[in-house]
């Protein structure tokens, strides 16, 4: 039955945020577009109308995550028919309406692609409880996302989806074909987060690399390092960062740039993915393990300050032994700052999930606790090298852990705890590395 609201009615709604940076600045844009609508957000869910979820598909845990919270909301939907659940992203353009037939409560979905509609469609299922399945609605939401997670800290998506399709991804499938948004778009909406309060602007893509060759016409051309260049100048704004890059795609115009530049950040996300080549073709990442040492060198050529971080899977359908000691050396031989490791999760309909020869699940986790081993150490000894040196550091929030300590990134995205009055955040300050640990760093300020 529809309800009658008076327009001073007010109605609150909560985010739960999962997944990648992407998803981050979709959260961000809905912030921004429901409280447009009139919406309040509030952390407490008792208070909530509805709890949008925004959701991952990457691994099977990230999937579960999200059904075992579902449940949660059963008590309070069968006595008061609330909050009432949307069921956003990824996960959503995978199994939402699935998902939707076995917990009632969730009264909205909506893919990555449909975003555009969740709004209207929100307001729809309070006013009149009805179920809505958002589809083909415009790509994305139009609005800046200017209430943010993080004030002084901003992301902006410079292309939605991807068409790389390595063998074991779902993310082709759950965000689409690959689409850059257009230069001045982006560019506007950077100098409105700076007029905003943003520092720091970080550009994301799944290959940011490519952005742009899906120019035609005036725009044809121009490329991701004319991008970097474009935004870089956004008076006011003091860092730039970017992820992700694509090992095959990164090419030398974009260190050029990088080089030139100083407020565009040295910290690069270059995931490897695995350390032999037979594994790479079989992944379909389309370089191979020489090829990527010889980009590291380029980099370090050009910037010998930057921190390459990576992402690596372990326990790819058909890794042998050796194999994965491929993988093992390859880390010994880059010494990345950090690695993003995980071990291979099957997603239905990838190519890499129908093969017969699975890696057996306590050989992945066995392979995956070898690296992370390693790579601690490696992380330890690079951070230990940092004492005692000073670094710009953009402090930004509370540490999780630490009465009075703020949480801060060097330009290079060293994680770095000082102690220092909650009114510094969003201030640059020179900061002294103190200590070390393999994850970050502690200072003092100077
Ligand atoms: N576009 C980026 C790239 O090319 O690496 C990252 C995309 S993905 C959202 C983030 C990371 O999740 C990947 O780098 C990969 O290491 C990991 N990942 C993706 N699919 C996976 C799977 N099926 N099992 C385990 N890890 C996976
Ligand atoms: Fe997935 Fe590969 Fe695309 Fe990254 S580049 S999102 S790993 S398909
Ligand atoms: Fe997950 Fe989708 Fe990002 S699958 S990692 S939220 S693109």
């Amino acid at each position: 039955m529809r309800r009658e609201v008076t327009p001073l009615e007010k109605r609150y709604f909560s985010l739960r945020v999962f997944g990648c940076q992407m998803n981050a600045y979709d959260a961000d844009r809905l912030r921004s577009a429901m409280s447009a609508k009139g919406w309040t957000e509030t952390d407490d869910e008792d208070k909530s109308d509805f709890v949008l979820f925004v959701t991952c598909s990457v691994r099977d845990k990230a999937e579960q995550k999200v059904l075992s919270e579902l449940g949660r909301y059963r008590a309070g939907w069968e006595r008061a028919k609330r909050p009432g659940v949307a069921l956003l992203g990824c996960m959503a353009a995978r199994v939402g309406e699935d998902v939707a037939e076995r917990f009632p409560w969730i009264r909205v979905v909506a893919a990555p692609d449909s975003l555009g509609g969740v709004p209207d469609a929100l307001e729809e299922a309070y006013l009149n409880g009805s179920f809505i399945s958002v589809k083909g609605a415009p790509r994305g939401l139009s609005c800046v996302p200017s209430p943010r997670s993080n004030r002084h800290k901003a992301y902006i998506t410079i292309a939605n989806g991807c068409d790389q399709f390595c063998a074991y991804c779902i993310v082709p499938y759950v965000r689409g074909r690959f689409e850059s948004r257009l230069p001045g778009d982006i560019l506007k909406e950077a100098e409105q987060l700076v007029r905003g309060g943003a520092a720091e602007i970080t550009l994301l893509g799944q290959n940011v690399n490519t952005y742009g060759g899906d120019f035609t016409g005036n725009l044809s051309g121009y490329r991701f390092s004319n991008l970097l260049a474009d935004v870089s100048s956004v008076g006011g704004l003091r860092r730039l960062r970017y992820t992700t890059s694509h090992p095959s795609d990164f090419t030398d115009d974009i260190l050029d740039v990088m080089r030139s530049d100083s407020r565009i950040c040295p910290g690069i996300n270059l995931p490897v993915q695995a350390g032999s080549d037979k594994v790479l073709r079989e992944m379909n990442r389309r370089y191979t393990r020489g090829q990527y040492m010889d980009l590291v060198r380029r980099i370090r050529d050009a910037l010998p300050e930057a921190a390459i971080t990576t992402d690596l899977i372990v326990g790819f359908p058909g890794e042998t032994e050796e194999e994965f000691e491929d993988s093992v050396s390859l880390l010994r031989d880059v010494r990345f700052d950090l690695v993003h490791t995980a071990a291979y999760s099957p997603r239905e309909g990838t190519p890499a999930a129908k093969r017969a020869d699975q890696v057996p699940v306590r050989e992945r986790a066995r392979r995956l606790v070898k690296v992370n081993g390693i790579q601690t150490e490696i992380s330890r000894e690079i951070n230990e090298r940092l004492v005692g040196r000073t670094f710009e550091v953009l402090l930004d929030e509370p540490a999780p852990r630490g009465e009075g300590l703020l949480q801060g990134r060097t330009a290079s995205d060293k994680v770095v705890l000082v102690s220092a009055p909650k009114e510094a955040a969003g201030t640059f300050r020179m900061v002294r590395v103190t200590s070390s640990g393999p994850w970050c760093l502690d200072g003092e300020l100077l």
